[in-house]
């Protein structure tokens, strides 16, 4: 079942172009990872689907239902949450608090459990490590159904990767997610499938297979890192 489509959507800042005519969609389930350079459009496409943004034209469906321009709030009600570049969790918080603020259906102590909060629990913001920081934020989103992850490795410990792609793998049993990726070994690693942004549009659309052997992906994108 396709959860999640995104139809020609077009999104300028005054004269720059920071969407130009994107199109993918996303199966519910699946493990989607959004690629692109830096300034690619990689977050402006995450901040069109959740509301945060509204598209200069172009459709986001979400279960079928036209969703373009609808407030944040509400497609966070739809099932539709997001994690932010920057981590947001409040620091004069415990880990514990963090987790209460956001309303679950399942019990806390469970969503806790599954990303290893619990033994960090009475943990202020302010003394979390960065990981430990990225962890709550993951915690606070999984309320939701859709995932959209905005480069969860960023800053990360590499000692702290295998860990954090085991949680990531945990919460895509019961999630569909998103990921926006930099680290190529990373995304393809993790994806069922993957878009390839480049300047606002959609260079390659496919399986890790398709993507890696596309020769617009490896000339425009690959080529540098040799895969
Ligand atoms: N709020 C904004 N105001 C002006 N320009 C923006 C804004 N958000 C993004 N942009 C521009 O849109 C382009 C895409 O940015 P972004 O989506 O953040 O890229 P990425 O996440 O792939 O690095 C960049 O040129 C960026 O400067
Ligand atoms: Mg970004």
């Amino acid at each position: 079942m396709t959860l999640l489509e995104v139809e020609d959507v077009r999104r300028t800042f005054g004269g720059i172009v920071a969407l130009d005519g994107v199109t993918f969609d996303v199966t519910a389930g699946e493990t989607h990872v959004v690629m692109g350079a830096n300034g690619a459009g990689k977050t402006t496409l995450f901040n069109c689907i959740t509301g945060y943004y509204r598209p200069d034209s172009g459709t986001v469906r979400y279960r079928g239902e036209d969703i373009t321009g609808m407030r944040a709030d509400r497609t966070a009600r739809l099932g539709i949450r997001r994690t932010f570049q920057e981590v947001d969790v409040f620091d004069e918080l415990t880990v514990a608090e963090n987790i209460s603020l956001a309303s679950f259906e399942t019990q806390p102590r469970e969503i806790m459990a599954r990303l290893d909060l619990i033994e960090i629990h009475d943990k202020y913001g302010d003394e979390l490590t960065l990981f430990e920081r990225k962890r709550v934020a993951l915690a606070l989103v999984t309320d939701g159904d859709l995932l959209l992850l905005d480069e969860v490795f960023s800053g990360v410990n590499p000692s702290e990767k295998p860990a954090m792609l085991g949680y990531l793998e945990e919460l895509a049993r019961d999630h569909t997610l998103v990921l926006i990726e930099h680290d190529i070994e990373t995304a393809f690693e993790l994806a069922d499938r993957m878009v390839v942004l480049d300047q606002g549009r959609v260079l390659a659309h496919g399986s890790p297979g398709e993507i890696r052997t596309d020769e617009t992906v490896q000339e425009q994108y690959l080529g540098e890192m040799a895969i």
